[in-house]
């Protein structure tokens, strides 16, 4: 059997984003910024997926800019409010996304601005007396940069709450919402969010395009010089039928929402259950177990200290099972995870993140728990 269990990873194309796409691919080639009729209806294509995108979310449309995904979308936002907005300070935390730690940390690095992490709880929770704390050091203008749904380990955290408390201190709001997009509704007409990403690829769109959205609040330098696409924002011919799929991809997550939240979170509460009937001792990274805290799509699996943790994943591949590690001793490679290295946990634990997606089922489920208490107990 060939099961998939990284879609925080990616996602598998829809099938009917990939029918969207096609005409794109093959029809309907003209460059976006010709004036002549070929490159207008492909203007017409790009703009109605922004609109698109702008409804979906509540937003308007001159608010959205299509990036190369969400490390892009990241960047673009860090450097944009250094730049522009006169940020000398950034708020974020440890176990953010690389895209915007090593941004964070570069930027630091070059003095341009003072760098806070605001501590988390046992569970990688922000500790929001810590970040008011932080919120109150004085500064030219200050940056929260705070990830909705941590890609390892599932916590989420309150968008409403924080960037209100951010506000409140006349701080600007930059959520990485990669993971949740299409997963969790973001109603930005209500969201007191300055800055949001999103990436095609993990709701079932393309790889290689995403977007920024900027409140219309704030104007930023260009990210990408050199042409006036994208509002001269971002130069470059534009990524035309990953856009029409990012559009299309975004329409089928947000109208079968509820649908696949009640798939999914069954799929991981079943996982839960036969983990802990089958793995005793068995424990869960982060808040990922408890079912309202933590975004339903990802399961960070902590398991008990045996000499088979080692080569846990390669042992999971060898059976078909494509998931992903983390710590240094489950995934076989010298990397460790810079997230699950500042939670409060035995190293000597293997971890494995299995992460969900609507193509998965109960099956599925049954065999990795199976081929997965085999692994850690060999003779039973
Ligand atoms: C939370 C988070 N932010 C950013 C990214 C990067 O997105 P992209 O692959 O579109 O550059 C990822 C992808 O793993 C992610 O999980």
């Amino acid at each position: 059997m060939k099961v998939y269990l990284d879609n925080a990873a990616t996602t598998p194309l829809d099938p009917i984003v990939f029918e969207a796409m096609k005409p794109l691919m093959l029809e309907y080639f003209g460059n976006p910024s010709s004036i002549h009729g070929h490159g207008r209806t492909v203007r017409a294509h790009i703009e109605r997926s922004r609109s698109k995108v702008a409804t979906l979310l509540k937003t308007s449309p001159g608010e959205i800019f299509f990036t190369s995904g969400g490390t892009e979308a990241d960047n673009a936002t860090l450097f944009g409010c250094v730049n522009s907005l006169g940020v000398d300070h950034i708020i974020t935390s440890k176990i953010e996304h690389h895209a915007v730690l090593h941004t964070a940390e570069l930027l630091s690095r070059q003095q341009l601005v003072k760098l806070s992490f605001v501590n988390l709880k046992e569970a990688g929770q922000i500790d929001l007396e810590h970040l008011e704390t932080l919120l109150k050091i004085p500064s030219k203008k200050t940056l929260v940069s705070l990830m909705h749904a941590n890609n390892e380990i599932g916590n989420l955290i309150d968008l409403k709450k924080i960037g209100a408390l951010a506000h409140q201190y006349e701080a600007l709001f930059h959520t990485d919402t990669v993971q949740t997009m299409g997963h969790i509704e973001l109603d930005l007409s209500v969201l007191p969010v300055d800055f949001l990403v999103g990436s095609a690829h993990k709701f079932n769109g393309p790889k290689g395009v995403g977007f920024l959205y900027i409140n219309s609040h704030h104007k930023i330098n260009p990210f990408i010089n050199g042409g006036a696409q994208e509002r001269n924002m971002r130069g470059g011919t534009e990524n035309v039928y990953g856009i029409v799929g990012l559009a299309k991809a975004l329409e089928i997550s947000c109208k079968e929402l509820n649908e696949q939240k009640s798939q999914i979170l069954n799929l991981k509460k079943y996982m839960i259950d036969q983990l802990m009937k089958k793995i005793p001792d068995v424990q869960f990274n982060g808040q990922c177990a408890d079912l309202n805290d933590s975004l339903y799509t990802v399961l960070n699996v902590c398991l008990p200290p045996t000499p088979h943790n080692e080569m846990l994943l390669f042992n999971l591949d060898i059976s078909g099972i494509s998931a992903s590690g983390g710590s240094a001793c489950s995934s076989g490679s010298n990397i460790s995870s810079h997230v699950l290295a500042e939670l409060n946990r035995d190293p000597k634990r293997g971890a494995v993140r299995f992460s969900f997606s609507k193509y998965n089922n109960k099956e599925e489920i049954a065999y990795t728990v199976e081929t997965l208490s085999k692994l850690i107990h060999p003779t039973k």
